[in-house]
Order: C-alpha cells, then sequence, then structure tokens
C-alpha cells in the first residue's frame, strides 16, 4: 500500500479506479457448499468489509437477514442498482427487505446483539498486523462461541508489510478467536498462483484457507 495514503483512502482510490480484482461476478462456491447445510430461515448474518458481493443475495434467499457493512458509498449503491433491488436510505444505512447495508467505517458499526452467523471474505486481510487485534476485537465483540463461523483468509511468502491482501498465518486468526472461546478448525487449504501485481512483488504463490466453528447452534437443513 502507498505510505502517503491512509488506508481508506488506499480503498476509496480502488473503487473510484474500479479496478476490483476481488469482486466475484458468481457466489462463492465455498461458501454455499458450506451454508446450504445450514437452516438459515431468519438467522441474522453479519459480512463485514462487504464490497459489492453477490454472496449477499445468498443468504437473502436462504430466508436470512443480513447486516452488511461497507466504508465506500458508491460500492453499496453499485450492489443495489446491478442487483435492481429498490432501497430506502435512513442515515448511512441503505434498507431493502431483510437487508441493511451500511455505508460506513467498520469500526463505526455497533450493535448491542450478536448474530447468528458471521460470513468473513477477503475481510481480514485488509489490515496489517498492527490494526488486526482492533479488527479482531471488534468483530468478535458481534459473534458468540455458538455462531456459525465462515473464514476465508489468505497467506503468502511476501513480505510482511506487502498488502492488501496482508499474509496472515492461520494460527494468528485462530488466537484471536480462541481468546474469546471460539475454537475455529481448518476446512481447507488451497494454493493459487498471486495476481500480476502480487507476482510484481515477488509472490508467486497464494495460500487460500478456510476456517469455521465446529460447533455452531444452528440446525442442519436436513436434520
Ligand atoms: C478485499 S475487499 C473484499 C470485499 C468483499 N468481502 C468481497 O468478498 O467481495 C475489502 C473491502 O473492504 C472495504 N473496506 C476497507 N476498509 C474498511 C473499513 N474500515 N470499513 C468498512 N469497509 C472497509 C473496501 O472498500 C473493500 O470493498
Amino acid at each position: 500500500m502507498n505510505k502517503t495514503i491512509t488506508p481508506l483512502e488506499y480503498w476509496s482510490n480502488v473503487w473510484t479506479e474500479g479496478v476490483i480484482r476481488f469482486h466475484q461476478a458468481q457466489y462463492n462456491s465455498q461458501m454455499t457448499a458450506y451454508f446450504n447445510q445450514f437452516d438459515l430461515t431468519n438467522k441474522t448474518v453479519l459480512i463485514p468489509l462487504a464490497g459489492k458481493s453477490k454472496d449477499i443475495l445468498y443468504f437473502l434467499e436462504r430466508g436470512a437477514i443480513v447486516t452488511a457493512i461497507e466504508f465506500c458509498e458508491q460500492a453499496v449503491v453499485d450492489f443495489f442498482t446491478e442487483n435492481k433491488i429498490k432501497f430506502t436510505k435512513v442515515g448511512n444505512c441503505f434498507k431493502a427487505k431483510n437487508l441493511s447495508f451500511y455505508a460506513c467505517d467498520f469500526f463505526n458499526f455497533h450493535t448491542d446483539t450478536s448474530f447468528d452467523v458471521l460470513y468473513d471474505r477477503a475481510s481480514q486481510v485488509v489490515f496489517g498486523k498492527n490494526d488486526r487485534p482492533k479488527y479482531f476485537d471488534h468483530v468478535l465483540n458481534m459473534v458468540t462461541s455458538k455462531s456459525l463461523i465462515l473464514l476465508f483468509s489468505v497467506d503468502h511468502a511476501g513480505d510482511p508489510d506487502y498488502g492488501p491482501p496482508f499474509k496472515i498465518p492461520k494460527t494468528e486468526i485462530m488466537e484471536a478467536y480462541k481468546n474469546k472461546g471460539i475454537t475455529l478448525t481448518e476446512e481447507s487449504t488451497t494454493t493459487e498462483v498471486g495476481s500480476e501485481k502480487m507476482q510484481a512483488a515477488g509472490i508467486n504463490t497464494l495460500i487460500t484457507f478456510t476456517l469455521k466453528n465446529p460447533n455452531p447452534e444452528i440446525t442442519l437443513t436436513q436434520s
């Protein structure tokens, strides 16, 4: 990241320039494979640092009540426009049936209740080592040891200061969750070739890993 701008200025530029390599045109297949097993009807779902992710639609289709947070207001507006969803705007919250999409810094989003489900794709990688404890603290105040949790994150062989995506050892995430009484397990790991930008920085492989809470309270679809 260019050290002369703040992280939020960096993300503003990403959205203004429209180079959003992280955005997926389809539902994330690992996400659907995992959550299809559970009955999400009327379950509350937290999606931090949501971008304009299509994955939000998946949870709405499954009957869940979704809260998403994204700093860049244009991304939030794009989500509604591109998916042809009507919304009303109350303060910084864009509302549609079963969806509250907040256009704000995640650290300015607060709630008194905890969520049944946390879906976290490519959020942790936004934060460098010094900022991650603050992120873990904040997100972990919104879940319990019974929440259904699916996290995707990455590690790579690059410099610890290279990012985003910042490299994160999975043990660091597991430790942060364990401190809050949540024991995550690793579901899978894949190794991919890094993006052209990463390759230019000497990073040729990207390790993507998936972590989940093995003891959620939510019932299985077929149970
Ligand atoms: C790597 S993208 C991932 C987006 C989404 N999770 C996805 O899977 O497509 C990270 C997103 O976090 C947003 N972001 C960065 N810092 C943020 C913050 N402090 N609060 C809220 N959103 C933030 C960026 O604007 C960007 O859209």
